[in-house]
């Protein structure tokens, strides 16, 4: 037989080490009979397993047990979940307080991203405005495509700061998997990546929940990007010692006066960062601000069981009967964060007023 010769592809060998891409992080299938499917990251990296979720108890487990996590998504999670709510009281006598009890039992799930009520607030108004469940599962749908739409602004925005050739710091997860579209701190570096600079991630573990080792490696390894892992406590010192050119984080809920809570451990990064100048970004959404809470003083933190910190991947590392204090955020003051990226703009300090006129703004 005679012919151009047949060629195969050449086989890349760093895309063959990559990790296949996940599933979606969420979403909701069919009309208002429908069902919402989470994948369960409490399983990840080693299996990937989706949830199919079908009632209110099953997800307001999902939300407090971590299933699903990071800000904009359990945001986004709760509102198809407060549909699943409301259909299950049938047929409810008053539509709106019916409503209004189901969000308040998801509010009450997670304490510190605002992004919760934040959506449950609209699913209410949604009630307000039109006492059916056509109404409530429009207006989840709707709060879904703002969070993916949000997460494509800050990429935008934030994908310039990335510095070309260094290194970034991260901590805890701000991907695909803790939001509806790209993340917010990671969603800046896949576009910076897409663009074309080039850089190597510092992702910190994230103890105890570990959502920087299981998730944030998987996620910059599944899109090709160099990761490294590195223990909580090494951060500081690697920052000393110039290994570190930016950090990247992200935000639950953001005060006023652009005080800021996050995944606890950020404070230290952020102190770690001032002490040795490296610039340190907080890439969040719109919908993290809270215009009610003056300063971080009053963000609430919320407080996990002690069981998380005494165990590591679920075997037991601590004597028996040995406590631990376990919370799960912290709060850091806005002033140590160079810029606040978020899907309006950039801001820089200070940021009380620039906050006030970016959310009086609108779109
Ligand atoms: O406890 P988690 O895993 O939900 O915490 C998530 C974070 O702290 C993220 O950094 C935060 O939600 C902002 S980025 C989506």
């Amino acid at each position: 037989m005679s012919g151009a010769p047949e060629t195969s592809p050449v086989p890349d060998p760093a895309a063959a080490a990559r990790p296949a891409p996940l599933p979606p992080t969420l979403a909701w299938h069919g009309g208002e009979d429908g069902e919402l499917a989470l994948l369960d990251q409490t399983l990840l990296p080693h299996q990937r397993r989706v949830l199919a979720v079908r009632d209110l108890e099953t997800a307001i487990e999902a939300i407090c047990a971590l299933r699903v996590r990071g800000a904009p998504a359990i945001g986004v999670a709760a509102a198809y979940a407060a549909v699943l709510g409301v259909r299950a009281i049938a047929p409810p006598a008053d539509f709106q307080s019916a409503t209004a009890a189901v969000c308040a039992r998801l509010a009450a799930s997670r304490p510190t991203a605002v992004n919760l009520r934040w959506a449950l607030d609209r699913v209410s108004r949604a009630a307000v405005r039109e006492a059916t469940l056509a109404s409530l599962l429009r207006e989840a749908r709707a709060v879904h495509a703002d969070e993916v739409a949000m997460s494509e602004r800050m990429a935008r925005f934030g994908a310039p700061l990335v510095p070309n050739g260094g290194c970034v710091l991260t901590h805890c997860n701000t991907g695909r998997l803790a939001t509806a579209g790209d993340g917010t701190a990671l969603a800046a570096m896949f576009r910076a990546w897409q663009d074309g600079a080039r850089f190597r991630v510092l992702a910190a573990e994230t103890r105890p929940l570990l959502q920087g080792a299981r998730l944030t490696a998987l996620e910059l390894a599944a899109a090709g990007i160099p990761v490294e892992l590195c223990c909580d406590s090494a951060a500081a010192g690697l920052i000393a010692r110039g290994a570190v050119q930016a950090a990247f984080v992200g935000a639950d809920r953001i005060a006023a006066n652009g005080d800021f809570a996050n995944k606890v451990g950020t404070y230290g990064l952020a102190l770690a960062c001032a002490a040795h100048g490296v610039p340190f970004y907080v890439v969040a959404p719109t919908s993290s601000c809270d215009l009610g809470i003056a300063d971080g003083a009053a963000i609430p933190i919320e407080e996990r069981d002690g069981a998380e910190v005494c165990a590591l991947a679920g075997r037991p590392i601590a004597a028996a009967g040995v406590g631990a204090r376990n919370p799960a955020f912290d709060v850091t003051p806005g002033h140590l964060a160079t810029a606040l990226v978020t899907d309006r703009g950039v801001l820089r300090p200070p940021y009380a007023d620039a906050i006030k006129a970016l959310l009086a703004a609108g779109r």
